[in-house]
């Protein structure tokens, strides 16, 4: 490959040169000869037009926070959890969103239990741990227990109360939790339609390959950044600002030949092909550095390197395949694209799944409780159990034994604690503060979205529907 595709492509409406380079570097069907695997089907283009989309001060409004509130977090489903961070009968994991809080408790089996993090009596968090093992909840303030169910079971001081205002039902509200490959998610709407009707067959159907079911999660931070958390959102689901913002990956990933999908309910993906450069990037007619650090991580050994860099995609994925033993991964549910490319899901509203063979990056970007100008961020890497070396970016001391239940603390960082990815990060966070400033002024009347932007668009459609515009 010499990083020149051909563009070309009947009835599809973008601007040459862009266009997503399907079979190039994506598509399960144009894995290995051998494998059978099932094409994924290239998403129709959705034309959203050319218009500014938005306002500007849906960044700022308490007005319109309130409506997203009202339309969106109480009505759609938002990820909690994962099931093996609850992986015994009686685990509990707490999920906050803006205001609310949640007590998500693994019952039998597969079910798990979602209800309110509120004490029925005068309304104390029950608990403030992020996980822990409990089979009853005692209320740190007068001592009302509850099961771990939030049924109400006992009262202190019973006969103090008048009987009237102890007789009605004073158990903890509960919340639904429905599991999707391993994916706890929440919802606070009791009409919501089953979580597999808003993922959608299509959007699930790229799950297929990556065994989330046995995931473990290896590393946890949550921040607050100061920015509404649209714009931490929309900053995950485009590409178009690499090349001036991140050099490191525009070197690494061809973010300018991304392919985009757009699903229904506001859910997209992108595929970033890796270990090929932005056409911006001037690369060396030989082989690349920072190329052979991937390779390395493929099992691949110094004396094994491709002479060029344009191999390196090819030898990756057969590097992999061969070494699957040592690395303790069975890649054979994969196509070459898969083992080389950033999958990257975006769930609406505010999420989305770096997804690899190795595991799962997972971001979230929730509303904060009271302020429209911040929000709640939330960085975690989920590893395949068993694997025995990850890539470099999954941050994870090499050696670790991954496996279920190893203890991992939320780390409510200050800093920019994640690792390697850590400088990209605060790149992107340092700009949207910057970003949200320009927001405020009266000359800025809205986006103009380019193509590499269409999740965008594709999310400001949706959104503005909930928000019944
Ligand atoms: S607030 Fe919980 S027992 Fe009083
Ligand atoms: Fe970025």
């Amino acid at each position: 490959m010499d990083g020149k595709i051909d563009m070309a492509v009947a009835d599809d409406p973008r601007p040459d040169p862009w266009h997503p380079q399907y079979e190039v570097y994506g598509n399960p069907s144009a894995g290995t000869p051998d494998n059978k695997l099932k094409p994924l089907p290239k998403q129709p283009y959705r034309d959203y037009g050319v218009d500014r989309q938005g306002k500007p001060e849906h960044y700022w409004s308490h007005e319109i926070m309130k409506r997203e509130w009202d339309n969106i977090w109480t009505k759609t489903w938002v990820l909690a959890g994962h099931i093996n961070d609850i992986a015994k009968q009686n685990r509990f994991m707490r999920f906050d969103i803006g205001k609310e809080s949640f007590i998500l408790v693994r019952g039998k089996g597969d079910d798990v239990h979602a209800f309110y993090n509120v004490c029925q009596h005068r309304g104390t968090r029950l608990e403030i741990r992020d996980f822990g093992m409990a089979k009853e909840f005692t209320c740190p303030f007068h001592g009302w227990r509850y099961n771990n169910k939030g049924e109400l079971t006992h009262i202190f001081q019973k006969e103090t109360f008048r009987k009237e205002v102890v007789c009605g039902d004073l158990n903890i509200p509960k919340a639904r939790a429905e599991v999707w490959r391993g994916w706890v998610f929440l919802t606070m709407n009791p009409d919501a339609p089953p979580l597999r009707d808003f993922l959608g067959d299509d959007f699930m159907a790229l799950g297929d390959p990556y065994k989330f079911e046995n995931l473990v999660r290896c590393a946890d931070v949550i921040q607050e950044w100061p920015v509404n958390w649209k714009l931490g959102q929309e900053a995950f689901i485009e590409g178009y600002h690499v090349e001036a913002v991140h050099p490191e990956i525009a070197r690494l990933a061809d973010t300018y030949h991304a392919q985009h999908d757009l699903y229904d309910n506001g859910h997209s993906l992108t595929i970033f092909p890796f270990m090929i450069p932005n056409p911006g990037y001037e690369m060396p007619n030989g082989m690349f550095d920072d190329y052979k650090i991937a390779l390395r991580d493929a099992g691949v050994e110094d004396t094994d390197m491709p002479a060029h860099w344009t191999d390196t995609r090819a030898v990756m994925a057969a590097a992999k395949r061969k070494n699957q033993d040592m690395l303790g991964i069975d890649y054979s549910g994969f196509s070459d694209g898969q083992l080389v490319d950033n999958f990257m899901m975006g769930f609406f509203p505010c999420m989305t799944f770096n997804s690899h063979a190795e595991g799962t990056l997972v971001q979230r970007w929730q509303p904060h409780p009271s302020d429209p100008e911040k929000m709640i961020y939330r960085f975690q890497v989920y590893a395949l159990e068993g694997a025995k070396r990850l890539p470099i970016y999954f941050g994870v001391e090499p050696g670790t034994e991954i496996k279920r239940g190893m203890p991992v603390d939320v780390n409510y960082a200050d800093s920019d604690n994640y690792g390697i990815i850590g400088p990209v990060l605060s790149q992107d966070r340092a700009l949207l503060a910057r970003l949200a400033a320009g927001n405020h002024s009266d000359a800025f009347k809205g986006p103009l979205y380019s193509e590499q932007e269409i999740r965008l668009r594709h999310f400001y459609d949706e959104y503005y529907k909930l928000l019944g515009e």
